[in-house]
C-alpha cells in the first residue's frame, strides 16, 4: 500500500488524524487528509465548550464541517469527547453537584443523539484519573458529583447511540507498571464485571523525551484487550526527529499490530506546524507537507 490508511486496512485497521476546522481552507492540509487517512477526530470542535457554549444551546457548525467532509470521503469519525474536566463552557465549569450531574448527562445524551449513526467510536469520558502514584480519580467538578459519574456517562451514551463503540480515553496510561495505568485497568475490569457499557480504551500516546514509548507498551495494550475491550491509539504524537523519532513511531505501530483488538491508530495532527505542541516536530509530515522518516517507518511497519 502507498498510504497510511491503505496499509492499515490490510490488517483491518484504520489510520486516523485529528482535524481542525480552521485549517480546512488549506489545500495542502486537506490534500494530505484526503489521501492518507480513513478516520478523523475533531481536534476541538466536538468538545463541551464548542458544542454547548450556553446551557441547552447546542452548536454543531464547526464539528459538522469536519464530520461532513469525512463522511463524504467515506472516512470514519471518532467522537471526542462527551465528558471531560477540561474545555468545559464557563457555565458548566461553575456548576457542581446534582445540577452538574444532570447537565453532564443531558450533554452526553444530546450530542450523542445528534451524531447517532455517524460516529464509529466515542471518547465518552476523557482524562478522569490523576497523574502520579495515587491511582486515584482526578479531582474535578464532575468527580465531585459522585464516583459513579463515569458509568452514568457511559450508560447515557449507550442509550443515545447504541451503534457507537464507547471508549474511555486517557494519557500516561501507556506504561503497564504505572499506578494510573493500573487504576484505569481496574475500572475497566469492574465495568466489564458489572455490565457497564464500555467497548474500548483509548490511549492518547503523547510521547516525548521525559515520557518515552515504554518498552512494555505491547503488554499494556494486550492486558487491556484481554478484559474484552478494543484498544485504540487515539492522539499519537512523538517529539523528536530523524531516525530516533521514526523508530519510536515504528515501535508504537508494532505494538498495535501485535494486539488483534488494537483496531486503529490516530495521529494528533497532520504536519508538525499543525501540532498543538509548538515545539518538538512530533508528527508524520513536516511543515511543508513532506513525508518524514517517521511516516515511512509507520507505512512500512503497517
Ligand atoms: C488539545 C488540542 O490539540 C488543542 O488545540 C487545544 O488547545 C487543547 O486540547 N488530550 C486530549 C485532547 O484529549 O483533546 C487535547 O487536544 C490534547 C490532550
Amino acid at each position: 500500500a502507498t498510504t497510511l490508511a491503505g496499509a492499515a486496512n490490510i490488517s483491518g485497521r484504520y489510520f486516523g488524524v485529528a482535524v481542525a476546522a480552521g485549517r480546512l481552507s488549506d489545500s495542502t492540509y486537506t490534500g494530505i487528509i484526503g489521501r492518507e487517512f480513513d478516520s478523523v477526530t475533531a481536534e476541538n470542535e466536538m468538545k463541551l465548550d464548542a458544542t454547548e457554549p450556553n446551557q441547552n444551546q447546542f452548536t454543531f457548525t464547526n464539528a459538522d464541517r469536519i464530520v461532513n467532509l469525512a463522511l463524504q470521503q467515506g472516512k470514519k469519525v471518532r467522537g471526542h469527547t462527551l465528558a471531560w474536566h477540561s474545555q468545559q463552557p464557563g457555565w458548566m465549569a461553575r456548576m457542581e453537584g446534582s445540577a452538574l450531574r444532570q447537565a453532564m448527562l443531558n450533554h452526553v445524551t444530546r450530542v450523542a443523539t445528534y451524531y447517532r449513526g455517524k460516529i464509529h467510536s466515542w471518547d465518552v469520558v476523557n482524562e478522569a484519573f490523576a497523574d502520579g502514584s495515587s491511582g486515584a480519580r482526578r479531582d474535578s467538578n464532575l468527580q465531585r458529583t459522585g464516583n459513579d459519574w463515569i458509568e452514568a456517562a457511559f450508560r447515557a451514551a449507550r442509550a443515545a447511540d447504541p451503534g457507537a463503540k464507547l471508549c474511555y480515553n486517557d494519557y500516561n496510561t501507556d506504561n503497564w507498571s504505572h499506578a494510573k495505568t493500573q487504576a484505569v485497568y481496574r475500572m475497566v475490569q469492574d465495568f466489564k464485571a458489572r455490565g457497564v457499557p464500555i467497548d474500548c480504551v483509548g490511549f492518547q500516546a503523547h510521547f516525548n523525551s521525559g515520557n518515552p514509548v515504554p518498552s512494555n507498551y505491547h503488554t499494556t495494550l494486550q492486558n487491556f484487550a484481554n478484559l474484552g475491550v478494543d484498544v485504540q491509539i487515539t492522539e499519537l504524537d512523538i517529539e523528536g526527529s530523524g531516525t530516533s523519532q521514526a523508530e519510536q513511531y515504528r515501535g508504537v505501530t508494532q505494538a498495535c499490530l501485535a494486539v488483534s483488538r488494537c483496531t486503529g491508530i490516530t495521529v494528533w495532527g497532520v504536519r508538525d506546524t499543525d501540532s498543538w505542541r509548538s515545539y518538538g516536530t512530533p508528527l508524520l509530515f513536516d511543515g511543508s507537507g513532506n513525508k518524514k522518516a517517521a511516516y515511512h517507518a509507520v507505512l512500512e511497519t503497517l
